[in-house]
């Protein structure tokens, strides 16, 4: 296939004359948003157009007897494509591809014009809208575009199964009158495998290696088609060796449980709504996969961009996918145009290994019998490989699909994590997945207070926690990865929900660390709390959370060491949130020489006073005191200076805390809390090396202003400025504010091969630059 992502020319207002190749236009590539949006106060107006795409084809006289296509991977959201004037077909789904056959309209040596007339609204008569919708639905030609010229017959799809870990089933459909198909599977050049059939192939004892979460091993599947001994046409397709089974309690890959831990992803991004490149769509499975540890992801809610999911393949992330909606069902029509939704995505989706469940109900819509027989059927009948299921919030509705999945919604902080398995469904005998929880029930910007960015993290914590040890469930997504841009009725009145573990720009906040701290991999430390006294209330410091992935953390006061802290009461989750709930500790007996029972008796007093405050002091607790200076000859000015020393931990220097997280008796990581001095800018670029041809590519940066200790300086809600020169575009404003410290960027190649540099700046920290190259 040829990219053809280049030289589109795009109107906001589509017209006859526009399509005649007249009239106005901006030069533009795909992928495409139809409109810059602004971060904050975003409205979906400026996205709603009628607008207009066109291009210039040659189609040379030597082609003719070919079949000439043309490919969409992504039009948001009804697509009706004309060439040369001519319609030839109108596309009703912004979320999966579409062709459209050109051969007998093309011009063989001439010119020829390609139109797409785009209507970006929010268009009732088709999924996801017709009602309200918790998220942007953005608009324009927003994945790639492809020339696709293939023989009079040719292999129009390729569908493979692994049936065993060592065998495969394969399905070649052609179209035309050749015959004779010779499958291979290749690992890189070498051929495992080979055999000449018409149409389906059957292939066992093969010498292969499973993909699995740790190594998830890829092989190529080529088809091709023969006509005698000449091959003319062949199509590669990427797949994996494995095996997937839901049983009533629990998920096997390989035949191995695994208990799915994951988040729910949107699929869009600052500035550019939907329209990101290869390299950004990886860089999200990434992400998930490596920053956050998480074993599974849902594209919630529509099938997202091939790039991402290739990434899951090639990772090891588990994908749920579905079709696209919103709680809303239309009419007959609108159910028509799902039920097709259903077929595109089966058929465009079906041969990643990384798939493992397919939805095919309309995320959180109501129970309706025949609908919802129609869209299991087609997709169990398009592939029997992998089970149904649908996203509700309804409680025992009816289960017509194999996986009865749930958004539990009903942690609020006090209640249990989850709701058990028989208060959601009927279906005992059916497997049973959190689909989403957290989310709208406690938004959380990076710029809150500790307080409750700890509190999100906690809650993500206990509802992983609960749903993973309550033997009920074989998974649980949070909601979600990032902050995402939305409508009026939803998020923080700027149309942003706050619901991420990530903000928009894909920066962390703690919750993401409740993920991060489940992988063995790289050492985890991140803590709840700042340790300045003056940010907590009477300077009295409460709960301290750490989120590692170590075995304990110790604390040291001003080099001093305090006390070991390990996570208990976590069974759910390999690595559970630490409590560190005594910055006394030693101390007394180190640092003042008090003996044992000394020590131990003004512990619990100066705990006490920490915990409650002096004057709320819980009486036992007072008298203990008192007690206690009868006891050891202590005046009041001796109590006070403890207090002071121990428990207000002002004056003199700032009080330095360290915790260091051990593993195996080492330290692995290690983080101090001192009340910061000198800030500086982190810039983390996704890439530096890009790269230019018919497609554009991107760079993400993240930025995150930080205290000499490398702790996010949250409350540095500083100007930065963005100031690149060179051979690449930066995308959205030039000036922006670190919201809790973070905020970010992203750029593009305009065209030609070259150098950029992106200089950051911010008033109170040295500028960084970040060097970028585009070949
Ligand atoms: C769910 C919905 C998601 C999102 C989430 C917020 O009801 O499926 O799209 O809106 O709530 O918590």
């Amino acid at each position: 296939m040829k990219s053809i992502c280049s030289d589109w020319e795009f109107t906001p207002e589509w017209s006859e004359d526009f399509l005649r190749g007249l009239g106005s236009f901006e030069q533009v590539r795909l992928p495409h948003n139809v409109k810059e949006l602004p971060l904050h106060y975003a409205l979906p107006e400026h996205y709603e157009l009628l607008c207009g795409y066109r291009r210039r084809l040659r189609i040379a006289p030597e082609l003719r007897g070919k079949r000439i296509f043309l490919q969409f991977d992504g039009a948001a959201h009804i697509a009706t494509v004309y060439l040369n004037g001519k319609e030839c077909a109108t596309h009703r789904c912004g979320y999966t591809m579409f062709r459209v056959e050109i051969t007998e309209l093309v011009s063989y040596g001439g010119e020829d014009l390609i139109a797409v007339r785009l209507d970006t609204s929010e268009n009732a008569a088709v999924p996801p809208f017709g009602f309200v919708i918790d998220y942007l639905t953005y608009g324009g030609l927003y994945r790639e575009a492809w020339l696709d010229i293939r023989d009079k017959s040719f292999i129009s799809d390729v569908y493979v199964t692994t049936p065993t870990l060592d065998s495969a089933e394969i399905a070649v459909t052609v179209d035309g009158g050749a015959k004779n198909v010779r499958i291979s599977i290749l690992d890189g050049a070498r051929c495992l495998a080979s055999m000449v059939s018409d149409r389906t192939f059957k292939l066992a004892g093969l010498s292969v290696e499973p993909w699995t979460l740790e190594k998830p091993r890829l092989y190529t599947l080529r088809a091709e088609l023969l006509d005698k001994e000449r091959v003319i046409d062949s199509v590669d397709t990427v797949f994996g060796f494995r095996t997937i089974e839901f049983q009533a309690d629990r998920f096997l890959l390989n035949g191995e449980p695994v208990f799915l831990r994951g988040l729910n992803r949107h699929q869009s991004y600052p500035y550019i709504g939907y329209a990101a490149t290869e390299h950004l769509q990886r860089e999200d499975a990434r992400i998930l996969k490596q920053e956050l540890q998480c074993n599974a992801v849902r594209t919630s809610h529509y099938p997202q961009s091939q790039h991402f999911i290739d990434e899951c393949d090639r990772l090891g992330l588990l994908v749920f996918t579905e079709i696209p909606g919103w709680q809303h069902i239309g009419d007959e029509a609108w159910k028509a145009q799902a039920v097709e939704n259903t077929r595109e995505m089966v058929l465009q989706y079906r041969n990643h290994p990384s798939i493992v469940l397919w939805g095919v109900r309309i995320n959180e819509s109501i129970d309706d019998d025949e609908f919802y027989k129609r869209t299991n059927e087609l997709a169990r009948s398009l592939d029997p490989s992998r089970p149904t299921s649908g996203v509700r919030y309804l409680e025992k509705s009816r289960l017509l699909e194999d996986v009865y999945a749930f958004n539990d919604f009903s942690h609020d902080g006090k209640t249990p994590g989850a709701k058990p398995k028989k208060a959601v469904t009927k279906n005992l005998d059916k497997p049973l997945l959190i689909s989403e929880c957290n989310g709208h029930m406690f938004p959380t910007k990076s710029c809150d207070a500790w307080e409750r960015r700890q509190e999100q993290a906690l809650r993500h914590a206990r509802v992983q926690n609960a749903a993973a040890s309550d033997g009920g469930h074989i998974g649980c997504f949070g909601w979600c990865m990032f902050d995402y841009q939305t409508h009026k009725d939803f998020g923080s009145g700027d149309r942003i929900c706050y619901h991420g573990v990530m903000d928009a720009f894909r920066n962390p906040k703690l919750a993401a660390a409740v993920y991060a701290s489940q992988g063995e991999g790289e050492a985890v430390l991140e803590l709840g709390c700042p340790m300045d006294i003056g940010d907590y209330p009477a300077g009295q410091v409460g709960s301290i959370y750490a989120f590692t992935n170590a075995d304990e953390v110790k604390l040291y006061k001003n080099g001093n060491f305090v006390k070991s802290f390990k996570s208990e009461g976590w069974s759910g989750l390999p690595h559970g949130p630490m409590l560190i709930d005594d910055t006394i500790g030693e101390l007394l007996k180190t640092q003042e020489g008090f003996g044992e029972k000394k020590a131990a008796a003004l512990h619990a007093c100066l705990n006490s006073a920490a915990k409650y405050g002096l004057a709320n002091m819980p009486l036992r607790d007072k008298l203990k005191m008192g007690w206690c200076m009868l006891r050891y000859r202590m005046k009041y000015a001796d109590g006070y200076e403890l207090y002071g020393k121990y428990v207000g931990n002002w004056g003199g220097e700032a009080t330095v805390w360290r915790f260091d997280a051990e593993k195996d008796g080492k330290v692995v990581a290690s983080q101090t809390k001192c009340p910061g001095k000198r800030l500086h800018i982190e810039a983390l670029a996704s890439q530096t090396q890009l790269r230019e041809g018919e497609i554009y590519d991107m760079a993400a940066v993240r930025i995150r202003i930080k205290d000499e200790n490398g702790n996010i300086a949250s409350y540095a809600q500083l100007p930065v400025s963005l100031e690149l020169s060179g051979d690449c575009e930066l995308i959205g404003p030039a000036l922006v504010t670190a919201e809790g410290g973070c905020c970010g960027t992203y750029l593009k190649t305009c065209g030609t091969g070259g150098l950029a540099t992106l200089k950051i700046s911010c008033p109170q920290a040295e500028s960084v630059s970040i060097k970028f190259t585009v070949s």
